[in-house]
Order: structure tokens, then C-alpha cells, then sequence
């Protein structure tokens, strides 16, 4: 995201109550994390210190300070999935993907996350991708499924 992009959605909330957690959201959502350079435009611009805003973005779990891929997997390690195989689903991704939890890949495509539950208990393993869930997941499938995200 270049400056002129920040600028405008600064523009676009300047003057407003609250509007730097506006912005930061609009940049996360725009650019899927927040580099140093954004969080120092929109310093400089809303007049508040580094310190704050950085504060402020590793707060809220919203904010991300390292990149993020275009994709979001979330792994449920809850206990439903747990007992029906979690942890292959897991590895495998790990395998496919080259990465751990709380890690991107060097082309930005996926990031990975572990979560404790995702509220479809009855379908474990679930594997979440972008907000889809994938229930009943076998590690056979993960491949199938990954490669259906560009
Ligand atoms: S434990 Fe996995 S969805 Fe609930």
C-alpha cells in the first residue's frame, strides 16, 4: 500500500471521533497487516505519537504488525476436532504449506493460525479457510481444497 493510498483513507476519516482506529482497520483490511511506514503516515497525519498507535495495533488482535497472506487457514485444535484427528490435519498443512502456526509464506499466499474451537464441533476436524468452513477434513483432501485459493 502505497502513501497516497493511506492518505486517502485518512482523508476520508479525518475530523471524526475515533477515527484512527478507523484507519488503521481500513488499512489492515486494505493491505492485510500494518507496516512501519503506514503507522508513521498516519502519525505524522493524525498528530498522535508512534508509540500510542503502536500500542493500539498489538492490543487488538484485529491488527496485524507482521504480513499476512491472502488467504487465512485456522486449524481448530479444540477437543471434538482434537480426538477425531486434529493434529494430522495440521502436519499435513504444515507440510503443504511450509509453514507453522502464526507463520506466512514467502509469497504471501496463506497464513496459519490454530484456534481452540470454531463452533462446528460436529464436523470435526475443521479446517477454516478465509472464513469457509472445511468439516470432516482427512488429510487426503487438504491438498484439493488448498489448491482452490489463488
Ligand atoms: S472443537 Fe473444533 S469446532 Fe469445536
Amino acid at each position: 500500500m502505497d502513501k497516497d493510498g493511506i492518505d486517502l483513507i485518512i482523508d476520508k476519516h479525518q475530523g471524526e471521533a475515533g477515527s484512527l482506529i478507523q484507519v488503521l482497520l481500513e488499512i489492515q483490511s486494505e493491505n492485510r497487516w500494518l507496516p512501519k511506514e503506514a503507522l508513521e503516515r498516519v502519525s505524522e497525519r493524525l498528530h498522535v505519537p508512534l508509540t500510542r498507535i503502536q500500542h493500539i495495533a498489538t492490543f487488538y488482535k484485529a491488527f496485524s504488525l507482521v504480513p499476512k497472506g491472502r488467504h487465512e487457514i485456522h486449524i481448530c485444535m479444540g477437543t471434538a476436532c482434537h480426538v477425531r484427528g486434529a493434529r494430522r490435519i495440521l502436519d499435513t498443512v504444515q507440510d503443504l504449506t511450509g509453514i507453522k502456526p502464526g507463520e506466512t509464506d514467502l509469497d504471501l499466499k496463506f497464513s496459519l493460525e490454530t484456534v481452540n474451537c470454531l463452533g462446528c464441533c460436529a464436523l470435526g476436524p475443521v479446517m477454516e479457510v478465509d472464513g469457509e468452513h472445511h468439516g470432516k477434513m482427512a488429510p487426503a483432501r487438504i491438498a484439493a481444497v488448498l489448491q482452490d485459493y489463488e
